[in-house]
C-alpha cells in the first residue's frame, strides 16, 4: 500500500492526463485517483486472466455474498440477494431509474450542484427535470425543504439523490434524510440515491446512511445505486449495483434495461469481489491519505484570498467558490497556470471549480501552489483576470 509515491500515468491513456497531453497542465479534474489499486485486487485480476478465456460472464455468487456481506458489515443493512441488479456503471442506473418514473413528459427533481450527468437523464428518459439549488448554511451545503415544496408538482415522479454529495462532498445527517424520505412519500416519488462515494468518508463521526434503510416503506420506493469502482479507484473496470427490494419496481427496472445496457465483464465482477473481500486495509489506508490531503486543501484554500471552499464530509473533491476573483473564463485562467480543474458549469455552477485530491502529496501540492499562483495573477479576488 503505498499512498505517497507519484506515479507515472502518461502512456496509458488514462481520460484524466490525456486532456493536458504535450502541456504542462497538471489534471486536478476528472474523478479517478492517481494511487495504485489494492493489491489482492491486481492478484484477483492476474488469476482470472490467467485462465485465458474472457468470454461472457454470469454474476458470480461469491461476488453477491462478498457484497451482501460488505453491506452487513459497513451498514448494519440486511439485503436480499434477490433485490440486486448488477449494471456497469452507476450512471446507467439513474438513467434507468428515470425510465422507470412514471410517464414520459412525467418530472424528475434533483437537487443542484450536482455531478453533472445527473442533469440529462430526465430527458434521456423522455422525462422533464426540476432542479433546486443547495443552500450554503454556515460551512454545509443542505437541502431547502421549502423550495422543494414550492417545486413538486403533481406531475413529479422521481427524486434523484447524490449523497455523499458530488461536488460539495456533504454526506447528509439522518434528520435530512427522513425528511426528504417524508418528503418522497407526501408526494408519492420514487427516489434514486446515488451512493457510490458512500465508502470514501472522510469526517470519523458522520456515517454514512442509505436512504433506504431508514424504513421498510422507504424502501419499498428507492433505488440505491452503489458501486466498489470509486472506493477502490477502478473505474477503469466499471461494475455498479442497484438495490431494489420492491419487485414490481425491480421488474420495470429489468424491462427498462433490455437491449441497452451490457452485462459486466468478468474481470470487472473479479476486481469488485476481491474489493469487497479483501479491500478494507487498503480502503483503510487510503482514507487516512484523503484525510491528510483534505487538510492539506484546507489549509491552502484558506490562505488565498477570494477562494471559498466547504469542508468535505466524503469523496476526494473540494468544491472551489472563486467568485470573487471575478474571473471571466475561470478554469481556462487556472489552466493558464499550469493547472487543470474541473469546471463549475456543467455542474450547475460556473463560478466555482472542482479539485480533485485524490492523489499523492507532492502532487497535490504541486497543484496548490499552481493554484495559489493563480489566485495571485487574479489579483487577490480585486479584479478580473487579464
Ligand atoms: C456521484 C457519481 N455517480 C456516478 C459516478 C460514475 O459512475 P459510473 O462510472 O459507475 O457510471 C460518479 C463519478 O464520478 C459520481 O461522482
Amino acid at each position: 500500500m503505498d499512498f505517497t509515491t507519484r506515479r507515472e500515468r502518461r502512456g496509458t491513456a488514462a481520460t484524466k492526463w490525456e486532456k493536458y497531453a504535450g502541456t504542462d497542465i497538471l489534471p486536478f479534474w476528472v474523478a479517478d485517483m492517481e494511487f495504485e489499486t489494492a493489491e489482492p485486487i491486481l492478484e484477483a485480476l492476474r488469476r482470472r486472466v490467467d485462465h485465458g478465456i474472457l468470454g461472457y460472464t454470469a454474476v458470480p455468487e461469491t461476488l453477491t455474498e462478498a457484497t451482501l456481506t460488505f453491506l452487513q458489515m459497513r451498514y448494519g443493512w440486511t439485503v436480499d440477494p434477490s433485490w440486486i441488479v448488477w449494471l456497469p456503471g452507476v450512471v446507467p442506473g439513474f438513467n434507468l431509474a428515470c425510465r422507470c418514473a412514471g410517464e414520459p413528459g412525467d418530472q424528475v427533481m434533483m437537487t443542484t450542484p450536482v455531478y453533472y450527468p445527473f442533469f440529462a437523464a430526465p430527458e434521456n428518459g423522455g422525462r422533464q427535470r426540476i432542479e433546486v439549488p443547495l443552500v450554503r448554511e454556515g460551512r454545509e451545503w443542505v437541502m431547502d425543504f421549502d423550495a422543494l415544496e414550492a417545486a413538486v408538482t403533481p406531475a413529479t415522479r422521481l427524486f434523484l439523490l447524490c449523497n455523499p454529495q458530488n461536488p460539495t462532498g456533504r454526506v447528509y445527517r439522518s434528520e435530512e434524510l427522513e425528511a426528504l424520505g417524508a418528503f418522497a412519500e407526501r408526494h408519492n416519488l420514487l427516489l434514486c440515491s446515488d451512493e457510490i462515494h458512500a465508502e470514501l468518508l472522510l469526517t470519523e463521526d458522520r456515517p454514512h446512511q442509505p436512504i433506504a434503510q431508514l424504513s421498510d416503506a422507504l424502501a419499498a420506493r428507492t433505488i440505491t445505486l452503489m458501486a466498489p469502482t470509486k472506493t477502490f479507484n477502478i473505474p477503469g473496470l466499471p461494475c455498479a449495483f442497484a438495490i431494489i427490494p420492491d419487485a414490481a419496481l425491480r421488474r420495470r427496472f429489468r424491462e427498462a434495461q433490455s437491449g441497452l445496457v451490457p452485462s459486466v465483464g468478468p474481470l470487472a465482477y473479479a476486481a469488485a469481489e476481491a474489493a469487497y473481500r479483501h479491500g478494507e486495509p487498503w480502503r483503510q489506508g487510503l482514507l487516512a491519505q484523503l484525510r491528510e490531503n483534505h487538510a492539506q486543501v484546507q489549509a491552502a484554500v484558506a490562505a488565498l484570498p477570494g477562494v471559498e471552499t466547504t469542508p468535505v464530509e466524503a469523496t476526494c473533491l473540494a468544491w472551489l467558490d472563486v467568485r470573487a476573483l471575478e474571473l471571466t473564463d475561470p478554469p481556462a485562467h487556472f489552466e493558464s497556470h499550469g493547472l487543470g480543474l474541473s469546471p463549475g458549469e456543467p455542474f450547475g455552477d460556473g463560478n466555482f471549480l472542482r479539485l480533485n485530491f485524490g492523489c499523492s502529496p507532492a502532487l497535490l501540492a504541486e497543484g496548490l501552489e499552481r493554484l495559489a499562483a493563480g489566485v495571485a495573477a487574479a489579483g487577490n479576488g480585486r479584479g478580473p483576470s487579464a
